[in-house]
């Protein structure tokens, strides 16, 4: 049995072995992702468009995050489960925000939240720090900024909106986030922010010289039957592995294999006789 993980032990993890990340929505996966050695799991706003089947991350509540949030923690992990703020949960007040982020810890059980945004969240984010609530920064490709970005682009190709993202990753780093996810920025970049700043980053798409790196579990594991982004390295096809198995199990049934004597309750000696006795019957 590992020790329970906190937002401090993760910031310690700094220039070591690389930190381990994973999302995981519901319990079943974040138990598995915990016995594989996951340090954060993410119960990611990406369970929108990942298990909900919406169209981006932008269409899920704050209800629904905490209910997934819930159902993670109830695996009891080890690893720090973070609690991902959804769009509009840290965007329309600081009390909100406060609010909002203490629902992940109070009601689903989250040991920390991550927001995404530099300079802009720092008011929101240094209130939730203030509560006494570990955050983790997200800063590079922000989902959330979709409409504003123009599409999912690869952010800071420009010495301009580099040395912006670089602002952005001190100033979180200076307010105390315990680590910064870093999303579709160039490896060089990701590289010099890892160096400027003394929390851990943890990439997705921003090359190897990180701290950290997180996928999301479908893509890992070959859940999905779309493309995947460049960055994603898939280690199983566990949707293949699934079709053969239940189409195994369908055959099974229509040719009658399933089920076997064995996997049949069968009923103590005399009880049928007995109900045969009372009368007509077609068993
Ligand atoms: O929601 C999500 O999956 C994320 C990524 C960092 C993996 O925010």
């Amino acid at each position: 049995m590992r020790d329970q993980i906190t937002g401090p032990a993760i910031r310690a993890l700094k220039g070591g072995p690389g930190i381990r990340m994973v999302t995981a929505y519901d319990c079943p996966t974040a138990k598995i992702a915990d016995a594989a050695g996951a340090d954060i799991i993410l119960v990611g706003d990406s369970v929108s468009n990942v298990v909900l089947g919406r169209a981006s991350t932008l269409q899920v509540s704050m209800d629904e995050m905490v209910h997934h949030t819930r159902a993670v923690t109830a695996a009891s992990p080890c690893a720090l489960v973070v609690g991902d703020m959804p769009w509009l949960s840290y965007h329309v007040s600081i009390e909100d925000t406060v609010r909002n982020a203490g629902r992940f810890v109070r009601e689903g059980g989250a040991g920390a939240v991550k927001l995404e945004g530099g300079h802009k969240r720092l008011p929101m984010i240094e209130a939730v720090l203030d509560a006494e609530i570990p955050v983790m920064g997200h800063l590079g490709l922000t989902p959330q900024s979709v409409h504003t970005m123009g599409g999912y682009r690869v952010q800071g190709k420009g010495v301009e909106t580099a040395r912006e993202l670089l602002a952005d990753a001190r100033a979180l780093d200076e307010a105390g986030v315990f680590a910064i996810v870093l999303e579709g920025v160039p490896d060089v970049l990701a590289q010099l922010v890892t160096k400027q700043v003394s929390a851990p980053t943890i990439g997705i798409g921003a090359g190897a010289k990180v701290d950290g790196q997180v996928l999301v579990f479908h893509d890992v594991l070959g859940l999905h039957d779309g493309d995947l982004p460049k960055f994603v390295r898939q280690y199983a096809d566990l949707r293949g592995v699934a079709i053969s198995a239940l189409e195994a199990f369908f055959s099974d049934v229509q040719s009658g294999e399933f089920p076997s004597e064995d996997e049949t309750y069968h009923m103590p000696d005399g009880v049928i006789e007995a109900l045969l006795e009372d009368g007509p019957s077609d068993v």
